[in-house]
């Protein structure tokens, strides 16, 4: 098994700085998340691992190879991306079927009807129909071998797609947003199966997506991106729980975390709209985070005023069930809640 390995990679279109020395591991058989605004650099970054673009500056290495200077169909890695990019024209059996025919035969073999007369095509042929079929009951799509594109659902599609990159045992996935063009009951039984085949195959993945919590359920470690950089590597429990970079914590979490002003004092005592929080820093300005399934309504908390409040249903269920979130906080609401309640 191999890790990919990323240093300190930088690319520029024109005066814009896509990416910034950026660097990453995933270790083999690891699963690493990538998120981050739009525009910060997630695609760029995947298509230079791809081989699909090169960088400024950096190396790239996947095991002990380095193949910053190789082709992309020299790279061994397969990517999958949000538009399935299949062949409309082929069934399911000849799209899973197109990287293996493109390795394994030559350009005379590939031809319809010259390629019957090459010695040995068949055996070849029939070695390629026996992986196809693997991959494809794999993801369930046996029954569908004969279909085109255009016959199936987007789930079924996007398997396809993903049957055509495991087929070919590669060193590495990259997967760029490969579930946002399916609903959201679909979005989280293909998450689901992406994972299994990952635990199957034990290829290292590097996987960008928007949504934070399909990258936190996910993945083993999440990347947190902006503006071309890498803020912070970690696990999903300590993105969340602690974040390095003020602007990790903002970015995690739905509902925004809360950001408050205040202001420690000489001895280092954090004070909350002239009241003591408990809490301890270097005298000065301060920024308190605090998730807001932290918020308690406290009949002697600090006097505050909620400006909003979601109903988030399951949702904060589920945020509860991972908290405790930054440090346990004492200080609560006082019950004065001008809230509009917005229900999702
Ligand atoms: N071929 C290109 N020519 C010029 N600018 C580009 C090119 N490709 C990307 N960029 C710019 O580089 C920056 C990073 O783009 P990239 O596609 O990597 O972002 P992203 O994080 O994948 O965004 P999204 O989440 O919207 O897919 C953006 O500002 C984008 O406009
Ligand atoms: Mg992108």
């Amino acid at each position: 098994m191999q890790g990919i390995s990323i240093r300190s990679v930088s690319r520029h279109f024109g005066s814009v700085r896509a990416l910034d020395k950026v660097s990453l591991d995933v270790a083999a058989g690891e699963f690493v998340a990538l998120v981050g605004p739009s525009g910060c650099g997630k695609s760029t970054l995947m298509r230079i691992v791809a081989g699909i673009e090169s960088a400024d500056a950096g190396s790239l290495s996947i095991g002990s190879r380095d193949v910053s200077a190789l082709r992309a169909a020299e790279r061994n890695v397969a990517m999958v991306f949000q538009n399935y990019a299949l062949y409309p024209h082929l069934t399911v059996s000849e799209n899973i079927a197109v990287p293996l025919a493109m390795r394994r035969l030559s350009a005379l073999e590939r031809l319809p009807l010259i390629g019957h007369m090459m010695p040995g095509l068949s055996q070849k042929r029939a070695a390629i129909a026996t992986d196809v079929l693997q991959a494809a009951q794999s993801l369930g799509l046996d029954a569908l071998l004969d279909r085109k594109p255009g016959q199936l659902s987007g789930g079924q599609r996007q398997r396809v797609a993903l049957a055509r990159a495991i087929v070919r045992h590669p060193d590495a996935f990259l997967m760029d947003e490969p579930l946002s063009n399916l609903d959201a009951a679909l979005r989280v039984q293909t998450r689901r199966e992406i994972v299994e085949i990952h635990r199957r195959v034990g290829a290292a993945t590097l996987y960008v997506t928007h949504d934070q919590s399909e990258a936190l359920t996910m993945a083993d470690r999440v990347a947190v991106m902006q503006a071309g950089q890498i803020l912070q590597v970690s696990s999903p429990e300590a993105i969340y729980h602690d974040p390095q970079d003020i602007r990790v914590a903002t970015f995690i979490g739905s509902p925004r975390i809360n950001l408050i002003s205040a202001a420690a004092n000489a001895a280092g005592h954090v004070h909350i709209a002239g009241k003591s929080s408990g809490l301890q820093a270097t005298p000065g300005p301060v920024t308190i985070a605090i998730r807001p399934e932290n918020l308690r309504i406290e009949s002697n908390g600090i006097p505050c005023v909620a400006k909003v409040s979601n109903f988030s249903g399951k949702a904060c269920c589920f945020m509860r069930a991972i908290a405790p979130v930054m440090k346990p906080l004492s200080y609560g609401f006082r019950q004065k809640c001008r809230a509009r309640m917005t229900v999702r």
